[in-house]
């Protein structure tokens, strides 16, 4: 089975855009999120587009704000502090990653925990392991959403998440725990590795390598979540972490790249986003 992130997605956002338009009505004003590019990486540029066209879609106000590769840390957290007391503004996001020359912690540390749609903010992240309530970050989130529509059980699963970033290893180890599976984190020099990812029925690869996790990688019935972003180095193309096409038939469910997490990624921005909103209206 093939777990559409980009049909779940169609869902969710024409309810969202429902609810938007609803909370509009009553106070006023649309929710407004603003997104800070930095520089001109084409990556980043699409990321930073397909972002603003999903706010246009769901009547989210939506403002980018570019600045030339050569702006300095100061200006930048000077334009943050800025947002952060503005209050039409609900959502802040800096597109990352950001040139050497500015500190990613910095600026994350400055946006207000309460406009950090991203849920990259240290006490934002310290709230998610303290169980504390929290801005989820966006893929992780997506990711728990699209297993429980698929109607995957997560409790009580043997679950293996390959990669420890901040933005997505760590936090779906952690809401796979929440959800009672039991979870183990990997990663490139885990030894055995190919043993570790036969015991999981559930697993996440986030390493960003194309063909990483092969077809003898995977026990039969897994279900393989897929959050690579990668381009084959032989055909060019979009492509995930697993070799698609071997595993396809191997596993009880898989996402497809692209379709598959991306674009619960943004949806689960924009929900962030109506949050941060709601929060501040309340
Ligand atoms: N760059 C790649 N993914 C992300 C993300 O989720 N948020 C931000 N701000 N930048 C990114």
């Amino acid at each position: 089975m093939i777990i559409s992130g980009k049909e779940l997605s169609v869902k969710l956002k024409a309810e969202m855009a429902e609810e938007v338009a609803e909370l509009k009505a009553k106070y006023g004003r649309a929710p407004h999120l603003v997104v800070i590019l930095v520089g001109e990486d084409p990556g980043s540029v699409s990321y930073v587009t397909g972002k603003a066209q999903a706010c246009n879609a769901l009547g989210i106000d939506n403002t980018t704000i570019r600045r030339p590769e050569s702006a300095t840390e100061e200006e930048i957290l000077s334009l943050i502090r800025d947002l952060n007391a503005d209050q039409n503004v609900d959502g802040i996001l800096v597109q990352l990653p950001l040139p050497k020359h500015i500190s990613e912690e910095k600026v994350i540390a400055t946006i207000s925990k309460e406009k950090d749609v991203d849920g990259f903010h240290p006490l934002n992240v310290a709230a998610l392991w303290q169980k504390d309530r929290c801005i989820l970050p966006c893929t992780p989130k997506g990711i728990i959403k699209l297993l429980k529509a698929a109607g995957v059980e997560i409790a009580g699963k043997r679950a293996v998440v390959i990669g420890r970033s901040n933005i997505v290893g760590l936090p779906v180890a952690k809401l796979l725990l929440d959800n009672n599976a039991t979870v183990t984190i990997a990663h490139s020099r885990t030894q055995n590795l190919k043993e570790v990812c036969l015991g999981a029925e559930i697993l996440v690869v986030a390493i960003g390598r194309p063909k990483f996790v092969t077809a003898d990688m995977v026990a039969p019935g897994a279900v393989v979540i897929d959050v690579g972003v990668n381009r084959d180095p032989e055909t060019g193309k979009l492509c995930g972490d697993v070799d698609y096409a071997a595993i396809e038939p191997i596993a009880s469910h898989i996402t497809p790249v692209p379709g598959g997490v991306g674009p619960m990624t943004i949806t689960c921005l924009m929900e962030n986003t109506i949050q941060c909103y709601k929060n501040f209206m309340a």
